[in-house]
């Protein structure tokens, strides 16, 4: 089955709103964990608006399910994964003023970078993924500058779900299925939501892992953090039967 992890930056986006530690981010995360969430994702990024170097330290020990640190590969993103050491880390190519991710890799013209990193973080015990989009030469690229995973950017099929989901699904099934033969693990994510996320589960093969926040935290506004998780893991779970 998909595993769903599920990403907390918008709890610290609140949190931060006022200082302060409410709501409480280690809490939420702990209850998300025992609401069944497989995995805890976080994006900090380099002006702190909502996850901090030191929630990142502060979640460490309460991750009973997989933790996935994603960001931009810079010296100091790379510093904290190497201390942490989460389950998986997940590169992005965002720029530092970005106001979330919006495209994935170009591999060919940071295949050395990648190459580098992604080694180093192997060689200390850490799962990589590449976020990037369904192109296969990106993908293969992924595979080639060792990757073990990569992780889709689903906004394009988010968008175009309301209209044409059946024509939109096409380029993910199609790419995750290039990428198994790759030999790269398959995550997703970004703009999935309990509306697209039970097409997109069921018509992707391979798919291992989505990683979900806005929606998430914004459907817990009505239903609460528990309803929410199961909904969305009924999402995840129908698709096996
Ligand atoms: N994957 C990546 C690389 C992201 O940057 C984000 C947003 O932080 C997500 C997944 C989750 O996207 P969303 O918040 O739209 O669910």
């Amino acid at each position: 089955m998909t595993q769903l992890s599920v990403n907390v930056n918008k709890i610290a986006t609140l949190r931060n709103a006022r200082g302060g530690n409410v709501p409480n981010l280690i809490q939420a995360a702990k209850s998300i964990q025992t609401f069944g969430a497989q995995g805890i994702t976080v994006h900090p990024r380099p002006d702190a608006r909502h996850i901090t170097y030191q929630d990142v330290r502060e979640l460490k020990p309460i991750i009973s399910t997989e933790f996935n640190i994603e960001g931009y590969p810079s010296r100091e993103f790379l510093r904290l994964v190497l201390e942490v050491k989460p389950h998986q880390v997940t590169l992005v190519p965002d720029g530092p003023d970005v106001l979330t991710s919006c495209a994935g890799w170009q591999v060919k013209p940071n295949a050395s970078l990648l190459e580098d990193i992604l080694s180093e973080l192997k060689n200390n015990g850490i799962r990589t993924s590449l976020f990037v989009s369904t192109d296969a030469a990106e993908i293969e690229g992924c595979a080639r500058v060792g990757a073990d995973r990569i992780e889709l950017y689903t906004e394009p099929y988010a968008q175009a779900f309301h209209s044409h989901a059946a024509e939109a699904v096409i380029p993910f099934s199609k790419a995750a299925t290039f990428a198994h033969g790759c030999g790269l693990g398959v995550n997703a994510g970004h703009d999935l939501d309990a509306r697209n996320l039970r097409f997109f589960a069921q018509n992707v093969p391979y798919l291992e892992e989505v990683s979900i926040g806005h929606a998430l935290i914004a459907d817990a506004l009505y239903d609460g953090l528990e309803t929410t998780i199961q909904t969305y893991l009924n999402c995840l779970n129908e698709t096996a039967e």
